[in-house]
This record gives structure tokens, sequence and C-alpha cells, in this order.
């Protein structure tokens, strides 16, 4: 039993103001790669429905994340991301393509090695409030998957709780309390320990802070990449908003309707960005630099089906640049120089400039 201090104000520790960098080395070692990854969900329309359809809500996707890297992927809802971490994380299977986790495939994983991996990751959800059982204190949260993965017991365990309510910026008197008695930014901090409890290499942050008051959005993010800092994780950051990928990203992949269309380093990302769609996405969301006049289209129109995705390149309907090949044939993923990825007919390399918009 732990000792329980008596109820007092709810109190969280400040966060020190915008990080701007981080001190973890970024190893060679690749940890995750995802190879030719599709994911197709099966969806009956209407109950006397016969005919099945098919979301194609990953398809054909390419990408590494290095060991202690942070990767970015970045992209409006509904195009494939959320997928993506939970494909990574062994939580769905693809329909095809392969994923590797330290250099082993994820295929060949059983159950109970499948279950003994997820120690080694974690996931921090958009809504902490559904994420968290309600049932559930915050001592009994952050003990359970000590006790899953036979981790810890006795003082043991609660030093780990202890010294992981620290890290979060909670106190000792929030044991005792359940998630409903949190502000949502502490809900987020206590999804965080449970995550942190278990020491993971891999974490997948979907949409961290996105549910999240904005005054407390950057708190959350600081204390991601101060942990990142200090643990050395490797983060998956999704986010449909490019200011919070660019915030913590050491690389950074832009989906659209299932694809990757776009990746490379966030600095390239910033001041290069060639895709129709990244250049559409900075117009809505500028980064570094609010003030700076960025040139670009204003997206138009709304995403497209992922049932049934328009033929050749996906973003032609919506792209001022398009041609008519652009509908008969889709664009590969091909390097335009130094590593920068891009999935357009037109683009052939970086020095690429593209007319201004009319
Ligand atoms: N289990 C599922 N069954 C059917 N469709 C799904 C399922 N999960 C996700 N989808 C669909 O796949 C597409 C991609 O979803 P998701 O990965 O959640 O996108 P994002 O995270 O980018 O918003 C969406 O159209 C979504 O409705
Ligand atoms: S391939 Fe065509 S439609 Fe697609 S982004 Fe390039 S110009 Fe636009
Ligand atoms: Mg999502």
């Amino acid at each position: 039993m732990i000792s329980r201090a008596p109820k007092a104000k709810l109190k969280v520790a400040k966060t020190k103001a915008p990080a701007t960098s981080r001190k973890v080395k970024v190893s060679k070692k690749k940890l995750i790669e995802v190879k030719g990854v599709k994911k197709y969900f099966e969806t009956k329309r209407g109950i006397f429905a016969r005919e099945s359809k098919w979301v194609h809500a990953v398809d054909d996707v390419n990408f590494y994340i290095r060991k202690g890297e942070v990767f970015g992927l970045v992209g409006e809802s509904g195009c494939g991301k959320t997928t993506v971490g939970k494909l990574i994380l062994g939580l769905i299977r693809p329909t095809a393509g392969e994923i590797y986790f330290d250099g082993r495939s994820l295929a060949g994983f059983d159950e109970e090695e499948l279950r003994k991996l997820r120690r080694r990751m974690g996931i921090i959800y958009q809504h902490p409030q559904s994420s968290l059982n309600p049932r559930m204190t915050v001592h009994t949260t952050l003990s359970r998957p000590i006790d899953i993965h036979k981790i810890a017991e006795g003082s043991k365990k609660e030093e780990i709780i202890f010294k992981v309510l620290e890290e979060v910026g909670l106190e000792p008197q929030h044991l005792d309390r359940y998630p409903h008695e949190f502000s949502g930014g502490q809900q987020q901090r206590i999804a965080i320990g449970r995550v942190l409890v278990l020491n993971p290499e891999f974490v997948v942050l979907d949409e961290p802070t996105s549910a999240l008051d904005v005054s407390v959005q950057a708190h959350i993010l600081n204390l991601l990449s101060e942990l990142q800092g200090k643990f050395g994780f490797t983060y998956l950051l999704i986010s449909h908003d490019l200011n919070i990928v660019d915030h913590m990203s050491d690389r950074i992949a832009v989906m659209y309707v299932g694809k990757i269309v776009e990746l490379t380093d966030k600095k390239e990302l910033r001041e290069n960005a060639l895709h129709p769609y990244t250049r559409s996405l900075l117009v809505v969301a500028p980064i570094a630099d609010p003030t700076r006049k960025r040139k670009g289209v204003v997206l138009k129109g709304e995403v497209p089906s992922v049932i049934s995705p328009p033929p050749g390149c996906r973003f032609h309907p919506r792209c001022s640049y398009a041609k008519p090949i652009c509908k008969q044939s889709e664009p590969e993923l091909h390097d335009v120089g130094d590593g920068h990825m891009v999935a357009c007919h037109f683009v052939k390399d970086r020095k690429h400039k593209w007319p201004s918009p009319h």
C-alpha cells in the first residue's frame, strides 16, 4: 500500500518556455522500417448491403525512423495517419507490405512475442479522457502496465510510480484521484506517465495536443520534447497541424489520401516545400515565421473519398498545376536531391520553381 497524502488543491508543475533544440543523438540505425505497406478496411454500407467496399486507408507507404529520431507525419484528417501508427505498433496487421521493428518483421511475431514487443512501444492518444479508464485512480493507471509486464513489485514498483509522477509534472497527492478530477492537460500527463512507466524505446504521439486547450498545448509538447531529450525515445509524431510537427520533428512526411506525397528533413520542408499539397498546408499554417509571406495556393475543395480515390495523382482535383497526365498516371515518390522525396510528375529536382498560381 502506498501512503496516501491528504487531498490538496490540484497543482501541476510549471513547464519551461518552448524548447528550441533537443539533445538526443540520432543514430544511423533504423528502428522502424515501413516497406510497401497497405491497409484496406472492408466496409458495407447499410444493413442490407451485399457488396463490400474497401477503404484504402494506407496505400503503399514506405519510410523509416532512425533510433532517437522524431519523425513527423502530417496531413488532413482521414488521410491514414492513425492507421500507420496502429500498424507500426502491431495493433492491426497490414493488408500488404512489411513493417520491421529493430530489424525484425512484425509478420514473424506471434501474439506472445507481440505482447513482449509492446513493452518496448507506447502510444499517446488524442483524447486523454477516453484513453484513461474512468474507474481507475492515477495509481492504478500507472501500476497496471508495470504489473502486466512484470517489471517490478512492492517498493520497487512504488519507486517507479513516484519517479514517473515527478517526470510528468504531477504530485503524490494526485495518486488517489480519478481522471474526471483533472483538466485535459493533466489527464494527458497521466497518459504520458502510463507510457513512461514501461520506459519504452518507441512512442507514437497521435495528435497529442489537438484535444487540449490552446493554453496547455505548448506545455504538453515541451514535456514530450524534454522526455525525449532525457530518455532518448524515438517518436512518431502524428498531427494535422504542420506547426506541431515542425516544433519537434527531425524529418517530416506529408500524407494525402493514404499516400506519402513529400518526405524530407524539417529545415528543407520549411524552406523548400515542393509538393503543391505541402505548399497549400504551409499557406494554412505558416511555420517558423508566421509573418513571412508564403507562396502557395490555398486549398480548395474537400479531401476525396478513400473508398474510390481519384485516378492518377490523388491530389489532381485540388491541384492548381494539374495537367492531363495527372488524371491518368500516378506519380511515384522519388528523390529530387539530397534525399528530398516528392510524388509529383513535374518536380524533377530540388531547384524546381512553380509559377505563381493564377
Ligand atoms: N477500422 C476501420 N474500419 C473502416 N475504416 C476505417 C477504420 N479505421 C480507419 N478507417 C478509415 O480509414 C481512413 C483513414 O483513417 P485514419 O487512419 O484514422 O486517418 P487520420 O488519422 O489521418 O485522420 C478514414 O477514412 C477512416 O474512416
Ligand atoms: S502530379 Fe499533377 S496533380 Fe499531382 S501534385 Fe503534381 S501537378 Fe498536381
Ligand atoms: Mg487520426
